[in-house]
């Protein structure tokens, strides 16, 4: 298993360009189940979840290339040979259920393997679910699988979520594009990866209104064809290495990077005292001298400050002048960095799903432990600002979501190194 080492130093100063979405490609992949005619998204990241999500569509019949090292994904599901998504695959990704509502849509069938419980919460799939239902799908749960049928095709319905879901929504949307008649959903994720899925589904051919606010519309059409979509920035790489000359200091421009796509964290950022600014090829955040101020952040859906961020707003807010708090609404149990930040020295108590950072001078460098993606990143910020070195293990979790992230932070000045291991 790989390892990064981090050695703490000076500012950081240069251009970190950022990639597709992870989250909005693992999205549209899927969506290619939806038409017999090719799907090319570019601007997709490199990443180790794209080959699973590639790997399952593989297994499925689909077809799928990787152009110009991987930025270009083309993709084609002339007829589907296999309707079961396997527990190895599915387990490894739990957005693999993304393959059910288009398989059922376009097939009236298809078996998908639950995904269990994950790190950072338990991650039910009712919701994906109960929308299917709604839609006419006859659901069968068996030995660990969700056995889908719609024999006589979905039928449009109105689905009210009672939570909001990026992953049930992003499922019902991708449903609804081939369902017989009108879908109306209510309480719909607002994610920049929704509006990115919707807006490639319309390049295919599908009627969607609404995107991006809580009510989405899809009128059902009889077929979808092909279409080239670019995928969009991803927010959580921008607003992580937006982070990294938060808590180095320096200035780093975000090559790629837009407000609209982080606006909830950039109001943080300033009420800490870091500036953003728009340029014409990004986001430049700019830490002058001085300690940042501690300030109060609240995870929420989309348009609010998201989860995908707070490990590495911990990150910033462990050394900051003052208390803050941060509170985890949408995961249940999402502060598994807290205990290694804590080894570096930060100050953080943790009850429920509040934490209470008590910001100290500096942090020093020590030997910790990645527990999921978003953690494993913040680590890595926290050793970029700390004293001496830092090793962080278990780094696979970082290859998810991060694409060449020692070439990136190596790129504007951090000492980091990749140590390859068994
Ligand atoms: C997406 O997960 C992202 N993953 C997550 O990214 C992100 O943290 C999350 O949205 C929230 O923004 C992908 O897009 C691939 P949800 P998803 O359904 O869709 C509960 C990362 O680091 N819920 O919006 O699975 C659920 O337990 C990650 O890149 C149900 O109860 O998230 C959670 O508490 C990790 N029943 C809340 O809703 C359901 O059927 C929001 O989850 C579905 C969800």
């Amino acid at each position: 298993m790989d390892s990064i080492i981090v050695t703490g130093g000076g500012p950081l100063n240069g251009q970190i360009p950022i990639a597709g979405a992870k989250n909005a490609c693992l999205a549209l992949m899927p969506a290619t189940l939806l038409s017999e005619e090719p799907l090319t998204l570019t601007n997709a990241p490199r990443l180790s979840d794209i080959r699973t999500m590639t790997e399952l569509l593989t297994s499925l019949g689909a077809e799928v290339a990787g152009l110009q090292g991987g930025q270009v994904l083309a993709l084609s599901s002339h007829a589907l040979t296999n309707h079961t998504a396997e527990y190895d695959i599915v387990r490894k990704m739990r957005a693999s259920i993304l393959v059910l509502g288009p398989m059922l849509a376009r097939d009236g069938q298809a078996v998908v393997s639950l995904p269990g419980g994950c790190a950072i919460g338990a991650r039910p799939v009712d919701l994906h679910l109960r929308a299917l239902e709604a839609m006419g799908a006859e659901l069968d749960l068996r030995e660990g699988y969700v056995h889908a049928r719609a024999p006589r095709g979905l039928r449009g319905a109105v689905v009210d979520f009672p939570l909001v879901s990026v992953g049930a929504t992003e499922n019902a949307l991708m449903a609804a594009t081939l369902a017989r008649g009108t879908s109306v959903l209510r309480n719909a994720a607002r994610e920049p990866e929704i509006v990115d899925l919707a807006r490639c589904l319309r390049a295919m051919g599908a009627q969607i209104e609404g995107e991006g606010s809580s009510e989405i519309t899809i009128e059902g059409v009889a077929r979808l064809h092909g279409a080239t979509h670019p995928v969009v920035t991803d927010r959580i790489e921008l607003g992580t290495y937006m982070l990294a000359p938060a808590i180095c200091g320096g200035e780093v421009e975000c090559l790629g990077g837009r407000i609209e796509l982080v606006g909830a964290f950039c109001e943080k950022l300033d009420a800490a005292g870091i500036s953003v600014e728009e340029t014409p090829a990004g986001l430049k955040v700019t830490r002058r001298n001085g300690r940042v101020r501690a300030v109060d952040v609240v995870t929420e859906p989309f348009p609010g400050f998201p989860t995908d961020l707070q490990a590495q707003m911990m990150a910033l807010l462990a050394t900051t002048e003052g208390t803050s708090t941060l509170e985890e609404r949408i995961f249940e149990n999402r502060f598994m960095h807290a205990p290694e930040l804590a080894r570096m020295g930060a100050q953080i108590e943790v009850q429920g799903g509040t934490a209470r950072v008590h910001g100290v001078e500096r942090l020093k460098g020590a030997p910790v432990m990645a527990t999921d993606l978003r953690a494993s990143v913040s680590l890595i910020l926290a050793g970029l600002a700390a004293e001496g070195e830092t090793l962080v293990r278990r780094v696979y979790h970082l290859d998810r979501g991060y694409e060449r992230v020692e070439e990136k932070l190596g790129g504007v000045g951090a000492r980091i190194e990749r140590i390859h291991g068994d």
